[in-house]
């Protein structure tokens, strides 16, 4: 049987809003193998970014349990839980939350500041995966200067960067075109096949179909 690299059992965030209450995430099962590539689809608002976040360790469940390699989130110090985050984890935001006044290859190294990678191996490993992503001619460019492709490839970058076996994807191609979109996928595509496990939001069934091995859906927080 295919090793097992995140187990969701009966997962639940629920957000309390005033007198009512949003059931963001209501009853999630759902387990990944190590190296699969696994797509997420579903209506805006039907949970899939609360998800990712949850997966992610970037908020805390109101039940149920995530098990990784490392143990139960939700059992975890939180010293334990950020080198989760800053080790096991590369996560991809839809809006890409580049850090506007740093430079392309700068946003790239500070991934690195957290896992305690020396300077000069953070600049070096930086540069590397920026030049393989296409950004070699970009490296000390702004975000605003850059179009929507390049600073997604950014984003990416500073996601691969740590080289973490888990990959969370947040609608990546939301905000790009049909060409910038394949080759975005691409890259995810390349990166799965080296071994990393990619869980992917996306819109674009098209790509979804693609590319990834598996697709599930999302509705009202459930998977149907
Ligand atoms: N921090 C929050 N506080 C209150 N409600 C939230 C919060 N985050 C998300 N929600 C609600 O939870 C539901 C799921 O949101 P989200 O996970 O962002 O959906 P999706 O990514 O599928 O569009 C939505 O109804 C959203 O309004
Ligand atoms: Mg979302």
């Amino acid at each position: 049987m295919a090793f097992e690299i995140i187990k969701i059992e009966n997962l639940k965030k629920y957000y309390r809003l005033g007198d009512s209450e949003v059931r963001a995430v209501d009853g999630v099962d759902l387990t990944v193998s190590k190296g699969e590539f696994l797509g997420i689809v579903g209506a805006s608002g039907s949970g899939k970014s609360t998800l990712l976040n949850l997966i992610g360790g970037l908020c805390t469940p109101t039940g149920g349990r995530i098990t990784v390699e490392d143990g139960e989130l939700t059992e975890m110090s939180s010293r334990r839980l950020a080198k989760y985050r800053a080790k096991q984890i590369g996560m991809v935001f839809q809006s890409f939350n580049l850090i506007p006044h740093r430079t392309a290859l700068s946003n790239v190294e500070l991934a690195l500041y957290f896992n305690g990678a020396p300077a000069l191996k953070r600049k070096s490993s930086a540069q590397d995966i920026l030049i393989k992503l296409g950004m070699g001619d970009r490296l000390k460019h702004k975000p605003d200067d850059l179009s929507g492709g390049e600073q997604q490839r950014i984003a990416i970058a500073r996601a691969l960067v740590k080289n973490p076996p888990i990959l969370l994807v947040d609608e990546p191609t939301g905000n790009l075109d049909r060409e910038n979109s394949i080759s975005v996928a691409e890259i995810f595509a390349q990166w799965n096949r080296q071994g990393g496990t990619i869980i992917m939001v996306t819109h674009n069934l098209e790509l979804a179909e693609k590319y990834t091995h598996r697709i599930m859906k999302m509705d009202f927080g459930r998977i149907v």
